[in-house]
């Protein structure tokens, strides 16, 4: 494998491992020679997820526990360190939206559900900031280390309906570029923090939403393909490269950015 982007023996905890985009990484990164940790809040989904890993190879393990929850990150921390001895990345998959803290087409600003609005803002971003704050120790220690977090075409652009998956995206952004430069201050050029804006992909969040049963879009599917030079959603697979170069020697001189995938969402005005 060229060099420039040998993650082999690489220990990368994965959060929301058990869900289409990172799940999806984790696996391909298991089967680039990574070490992989799947990091799930449901127990069920994490042993599917682990078996499949297991499928590739046996360097991987399971966490079950929240991205909200310190206590249990802690000590999963301690038993990746205790199994693998080190940490050299996270990848912050966990997040989402929830339909109380969408402004639906029946709906109006004023009619937002603020403790949804809060939860959707706490799971995207403190499900972020948490377990970086305890999983990015590992870096302070070895001076080396990668973070990946999870960004989205609406942090930078308003997309409708989406209003606090959207600030916390925006938030995730600002996250990365902050952290990007606080550990680079700290610690040393190895420890490099980015983040992925994937465009639109299919997920079990957004299958409803962007598709009819017949796999015909529907009109927001629609409306979303209109803005998408590539006329197309992603396929998950378009994701792991990206993330692959993040976590690897190849963007060794990248800290702080948010590289988009997303067919082109993001540079066209739609006319
Ligand atoms: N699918 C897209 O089009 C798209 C676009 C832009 C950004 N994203 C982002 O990509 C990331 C992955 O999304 P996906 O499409 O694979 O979604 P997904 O729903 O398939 O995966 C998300 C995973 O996070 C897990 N999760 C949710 N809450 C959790 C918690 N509190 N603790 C631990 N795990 C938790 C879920 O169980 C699920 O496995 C998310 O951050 C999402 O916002 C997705």
């Amino acid at each position: 494998m060229n060099e420039l982007f040998n993650i082999s023996e690489k220990v990368i905890v994965v959060t929301g491992a058990t869900g289409i985009l990172a799940g999806g990484a984790a696996k391909y990164l298991q089967r680039n020679g990574a070490k992989v940790v799947y990091l799930g809040r449901n127990q069920d989904r994490v042993n599917q997820a682990l078996s499949e890993g297991k499928n590739i190879s046996a360097d991987c393990m399971g966490l079950t526990c929240d991205v909200l929850d310190e206590e249990a990150l802690e000590k999963g921390y301690a038993s990746v360190i205790n199994k693998f001895g080190r940490i050299d990345a996270l990848v912050n998959g966990a997040g989402g939206n929830m339909p109380g803290a969408t402004i639906g087409p029946d709906k109006e600003i004023f009619d937002l559900n603020l403790e949804d609005y809060s939860k959707v803002m706490d799971l995207n971003l403190k499900g972020t900031v948490v377990p970086t704050l305890v999983f990015a120790k590992a870096f302070k220690e070895q001076g080396d280390g990668c973070i990946i977090n999870f960004s989205s075409m609406s942090s930078t652009q308003a997309l409708t309906r989406v209003l606090g998956y959207s600030n916390a995206k925006a938030a995730i952004d600002n996250f990365t570029r902050w952290m990007a430069t606080e550990m680079a201050l700290k610690y040393g050029d190895k420890v490099r923090v980015n983040a992925v804006a994937p465009g639109f992909f299919i997920s079990r969040q957004n299958k409803a939403l962007l598709t009819n049963e017949d796999g015909t879009f529907t009109e927001r599917g629609q409306q979303v393909i209109n803005k998408t030079p590539f006329r197309r959603f992603g396929n998950q697979e378009e994701v792991y490269g990206a993330i692959h170069y993040l976590l690897s020697d190849a963007s060794s001189f990248v800290t702080g950015s948010v590289l988009s995938v997303d067919g082109g969402f993001s540079c066209f005005c739609g006319v």
